[in-house]
């Protein structure tokens, strides 16, 4: 069901806009590579950028604004209260979400922070597609636990399921059958869900949630962060939306969710958050935390110009030719991958590509961290900075104990608009390299392990000198220069 437009030969998709503003990059040395990567602990999260190549880390905040956007910058009132500025992000919000009331926020963790104090009480349980990290950090520090039921297909790292995160019904009622709906403040849904790989619901299975929750009185609260993509999906992979527009497809979703809460440094192309609501007496209580802890309500923390491309962004983000660019990409890179045998994530999902570290490092156990080892090596080998999001990205229990994540993922991520081909072929070329000498590669060890998020600014070790003999290996095959 593809369109058929955007693309040409068999799979190369068309850039939908031209380049008008560009930022100069740097290839440095392997030496220096291996240098700023041991320098950061081997955690890419603590490279500099003036050390990377491709700058893979994630799409968040690093999307390229049009120039529509910048123009709208320009005209922001920067009144502390009242601002116009608020009013037109407010008036686009209603316009295509159709509801009642937008709370700003300064990023999508702060929606987070703020919904959880309000709703959650120790002991809850909240059933959701998928947690992502900062979700379940803010469910967890006030007393609740996270029930994670996607379909079962989620986990299957190689599928042809065009919705692996859809959620699980039965599994649904079975947990609240078992806790009660007294003891479920919200179901959370996640469009795009990060964690599995970008992967989306589709619409049927968001009815169908709706239909439970509506039987228990329960709320839906919808992660909109990645919702672009997942509008693509939907338009592209199932039949009842293809003859949709995304702004009806759009409304559609807002319709089956009482609340909406988003990260402008996804959907939107700019910077910021917020939550949606239709609910008055709801919409009272979220109120009073916003100049509490992120500002007055007419900015919440955002900068006037960043409200004013977010208005813009979220303009363009209905429209097909802007939110197929990223999937379409990724989806490139996914095939172009599976020709040379590496293992990914299929069917390719939004945010980026997502490599399965488990099976590309086979030889490395799980508390050896094989996608931080592969994050690592892959920056050494290319300057192409990945995240990892396997177990390292988990957080101990409260005896200590380290749960081993269901995937061990390096996710390659294409912020919107911003690579070229020939980047993400050079990417592609680069990984097919390392997975030919992927023996080379060993594993990671914690010297310095924080308590929360550990991910961010943890430092590990190699627990051989595997770097050095890698370095060797490619300087053989590629020379000295790259
Ligand atoms: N929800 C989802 C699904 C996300 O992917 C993110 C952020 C957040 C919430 C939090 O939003 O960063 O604005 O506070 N994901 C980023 C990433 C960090 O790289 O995947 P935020």
């Amino acid at each position: 069901m593809t369109n058929v437009k955007f693309y040409y030969g068999e799979n190369v998709p068309l850039e939908m806009h031209k380049v008008r503003i560009v930022q100069k990059l740097n290839l440095v040395p392997i030496e220096r590579r291996l240098q700023a990567i041991t320098e950061a602990g081997n955690n890419t999260f603590l490279l500099k950028n003036a050390d990377i190549f491709i700058d893979m880390l994630t799409d968040s905040g690093v999307n390229a604004m049009s120039d529509r956007q910048l123009a709208a910058m320009m005209i922001a009132d920067d009144s502390y209260a009242g601002s116009e500025t608020f009013t037109r992000l407010e008036n686009k919000i209603s316009e295509i979400f159709g509801m009642d009331y937008f709370l700003p926020t300064h990023q999508g963790r702060a929606c987070e922070n703020i919904l959880s104090q309000i709703l959650i009480k120790p002991g809850d349980v909240l059933p959701m597609n998928y947690h992502f990290t900062t979700t379940k950090a803010h469910i967890v520090l006030n007393g609740g636990s996270i029930e994670e039921i996607p379909i079962d297909e989620a986990l299957n790292i190689t599928s042809d399921c065009p919705f692996k995160g859809n959620m699980d019904i039965d599994k649904l009622k079975g947990i609240i059958n078992k806790h009660g709906a007294a003891k479920i403040p919200f179901v959370r849904l996640e469009a795009g869900t990060n964690l599995i790989g970008g992967q989306p619901f589709s619409l049927e299975n968001m009815e169908e949630v709706r239909q439970v929750c509506d039987e228990f009185g329960i709320l839906i609260v919808l992660d909109a962060s990645l919702l672009a993509d997942n509008l693509y999906f939907m338009k592209t992979r199932e039949e009842k939306c293809k003859d949709m527009s995304i702004r009806e497809l759009t409304r559609a979703i807002s319709d089956l969710s009482d609340i909406i809460y988003f990260s402008a440094r996804k959907l939107g192309c700019a910077r910021g958050g917020g939550i949606i609501i239709n609910d008055q007496e709801l919409f009272l209580k979220i109120r009073e935390f916003i100049p509490l802890y992120e500002g007055f309500l007419t900015y919440g923390g955002m900068s006037v110009r960043e409200i004013e491309a977010i208005t813009v962004g979220l303009d363009e983000t209905m429209d097909e030719d802007m939110i197929n660019q990223s999937p379409q990409f990724i989806e490139f890179m996914v095939e172009e991958l599976q020709k040379k045998g590496v293992p990914v994530v299929t069917p390719a999902g939004g945010l980026g590509c997502h490599i399965d570290a488990m099976k590309f490092l086979d030889h490395i156990p799980q508390n050896q961290y094989p996608a931080g080892a592969l994050a690592s090596a892959l920056f050494i080998v290319s300057g192409v900075r990945g995240m990892e999001r396997g177990t390292l990205s988990e957080q101990r229990d409260e005896h200590g104990v380290e749960p081993l994540a269901n995937m061990e993922l390096l996710r390659l991520a294409l912020p919107r608009r911003v690579f070229t081909l020939s980047q993400v072929k050079y990417a592609i070329d680069r990984i097919g390299w390392l997975h030919e000498n992927r023996r080379l590669v060993g594993g990671l060890t914690f010297v310095d392990e924080p308590k929360n998020l550990r991910f961010f600014f943890g430092k590990l070790d190699t627990v051989s000198d595997w770097q050095t003999q890698l370095v060797d290996r490619f300087k053989k095959d590629f020379g000295d220069s790259m």
